[in-house]
């Protein structure tokens, strides 16, 4: 059977590479790639993008560019001539409208940062956007905008605090903390800080869930679980056989020197995702266990 053409952006980056290596089989990858030597794509440029997607036979388009360094994006607070506001929001508008124009089901990757961090218990999707720092604020504009693109078939899935099972050259969360202790040193882990890790190798299982079922809509898209960065790293230490103290940190300790807001907690509800899978979610533990270190 040929393979179904899929068209891509930001598939060379941490979240994007794991589905397309696990979905090789499957689909057939086009990617809006900003370093491609033969056809680069800027997504700030809509004539490169609308080009592409105008020629494309593919029905969905999965958009996981973005400017990620949510620090790096800190430092442009409030610069709309910025990088981060010109990828994540002008660069997700041209997505948008070319998949409007030439009918593509829109799959748009967000994250947990577009709330305040306040809520002690998970975010679900009823949840008013709140985000509290230039990134999450990017990112809640971009969702905002794609909600409001008249005519536009879209599945927005937000994720926190992604990490995969094989490393990758930008270091996940996991990864840092793998190398971190081979190398005997790790920074205290924060003890007050909580957050809903996503486990990268299940996640690439739902986009293709929601190709296959035609998903449509918001979902938070996460493991539904909420853990500590101490628990976190205690458990990788412990199944891993790392042999490793792991010290406990503050968070409110560390934000009294630090500039950038801080989401307190970031984890996310999962059933509204979990009630239209056909497959079950891994455990974080189990997801630990199966990291290849
Ligand atoms: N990583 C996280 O902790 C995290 C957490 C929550 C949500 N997310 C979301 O998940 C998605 C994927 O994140 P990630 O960590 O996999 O990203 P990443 O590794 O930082 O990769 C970003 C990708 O975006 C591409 N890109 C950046 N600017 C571009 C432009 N102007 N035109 C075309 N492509 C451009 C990059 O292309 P090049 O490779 O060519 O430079 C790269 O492939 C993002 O939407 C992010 O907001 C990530």
């Amino acid at each position: 059977m040929p393979k179904k053409a899929i068209l891509g952006t930001g598939l060379n980056g941490l979240v994007g590479s794991k589905f397309v290596s696990d979905f090789a089989n499957h689909y057939q990858f086009d990617n809006l790639d900003l370093r491609d030597p033969e056809r680069p794509v800027d997504i700030t440029n809509y004539q490169q993008v609308e080009k592409i997607i105008a020629q494309s036979s593919a029905d969905f388009l999965i958009h996981f560019a973005a400017f990620t360094d949510v620090t790096a994006a800190w430092q442009e607070n409030g610069d709309k001539n910025g990088l981060c506001y010109q990828v994540n929001v002008h660069g997700t508008q041209n997505i948008a409208l070319a998949c409007q124009k030439y009918h593509k089901h829109l799959i748009h990757i967000s994250t947990a940062y577009v709330f305040d961090g306040q809520k002690e218990s998970l975010y679900t999707e009823a949840d008013p956007l709140s985000p509290i720092e230039w990134y999450g604020q990017t990112k809640a504009w971009a969702e905002e905008l794609i909600q409001s693109t008249p005519n536009l078939n879209w599945t927005i899935l937000r994720i926190d605090q992604p990490f995969r099972s094989d490393p990758f050259p930008k270091l996940d969360l996991a990864w840092k903390l793998i190398t971190g202790m081979k190398q005997g040193k790790i920074y205290p882990q924060f003890n007050d800080h909580f957050f809903g890790p996503t486990y990268i190798d299940d996640f690439a299982k739902v986009l293709d869930a929601v190709i296959r079922l035609q998903l449509t809509g918001l979902f938070n898209a996460s493991s539904g679980e909420q853990w500590t960065d101490f628990a976190f790293a205690q458990t990788i230490a412990q199944k891993k056989q790392l042999n490793y103290q792991v010290e406990a940190g503050s968070l409110n300790d560390y934000l009294k020197t630090s500039q950038r807001p801080y989401q307190k907690n970031t984890a996310l509800a999962v059933d509204k995702l979990k009630a239209v899978l056909d497959f079950p979610l891994r455990t974080i533990d189990t997801a630990i266990a199966e990291i290849k270190a």
